[in-house]
């Protein structure tokens, strides 16, 4: 097949079962990318949504007016997830307005690349504050609302789900990304961690660990035909990912259809963990 057809290759529809009706959803980084799709994905399936955002509120409200157009309630709230007290107040205000939170994504997160060599401290701090100390943060906030409320059987069989946006990084080691790489590998052991913890009190634990897909945070990778091609070489179903396939997944993962699913770390990544490279080769 030529390569032009393999890219312009289907991308998932938009069709969500109202699975997730009564439900309070907080995402972080939920003004774009992969937040947003998720955030519109879970509204769609029929959650109330707190959209989180740290910049650019007029994209934040965009996305809650989305929202709203579905017939949910949304908020935005403001708050860099690496700051304790930020992170407390957001919680505070999304269960003030909207009644609880019965399910965090946990998706905030972003890239500060460089060779080692190269890295200032800041950069590794800044990575691991917000894709990592971040998602403790919103965890230990979500857990705490989580059992405060208990249980409500008419709503979901679950006290609470959390979703920790991982990466494909969290077993691809990634040079020139030591940061990035190792907040993800991070995420895969909070993630077991919290699981292991949590499950006896019937809050879930999972993660959601994404190929490349079309993102802001990864143009580089995919904005020309010569980039797009390298990229589609890492990539065994010849086509990137697009930000409702990862909230396809988030949906399921909410929702009671994935109760047995504990603990588990699920690649939406179009085989990129399979180490395409030895298809021909080893
Ligand atoms: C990164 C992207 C990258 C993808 C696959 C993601 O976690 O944020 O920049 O394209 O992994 O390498």
């Amino acid at each position: 097949m030529p390569r032009d057809e393999i890219q312009a290759g289907p991308s998932p529809n938009r069709q969500y079962h109202p699975v997730l009706t009564g439900q309070v959803a907080l995402v972080t980084g939920a003004s774009s990318g992969i937040g947003r799709a998720v955030a519109l994905g879970l509204a769609a399936a029929g959650a109330d949504v707190a959209v989180n955002y740290v910049s650019g509120p007029d994209a934040a409200e965009a996305v809650a007016g989305e929202i709203r157009g579905l017939g949910r309630r949304a908020i935005t709230v403001c708050a860099d997830v690496s700051q304790e007290a930020q992170v407390q107040a957001m919680f505070r205000d999304a269960i003030a307005a909207l009644g609880t939170v019965d399910i965090l994504v946990n998706n905030a997160g972003l890239q500060r690349d460089a060779p080692i060599a190269d890295m200032p401290l800041a950069d590794w701090n800044t990575v691991i504050g917000v894709n990592l100390t971040g998602q403790f943060l919103c965890a230990r906030e979500a857990v705490r609302e989580f059992l405060r409320r208990g249980l409500r059987p008419e709503i979901s069989v679950a006290a609470g789900k959390i979703i920790c946006m991982s990466s494909v990084h969290e077993v691809i080691p990634w040079a020139g990304h030591v940061n990035y790489a190792a907040s993800k590998g991070g995420i895969a052991m909070l993630m077991k961690t919290l699981a292991q913890e949590l499950a006896p009190k019937r809050i879930r634990v999972n993660s959601i660990a994404p190929g490349a897909i079309r993102t802001p945070i990864n143009m580089s990778a995919w904005e020309t035909p010569e980039a797009l091609g390298r990229l589609l070489d890492l990539i065994p179903y010849k086509r990137i990912g697009e930000p409702d396939d990862i909230a396809h997944m988030a949906v399921w993962l909410a929702s009671d259809a994935a109760d047995y699913v504990n603990g588990a770390t699920l690649f939406v990544d179009g085989g990129m963990t399979l180490y395409s490279a030895f298809a021909g080769n080893g």
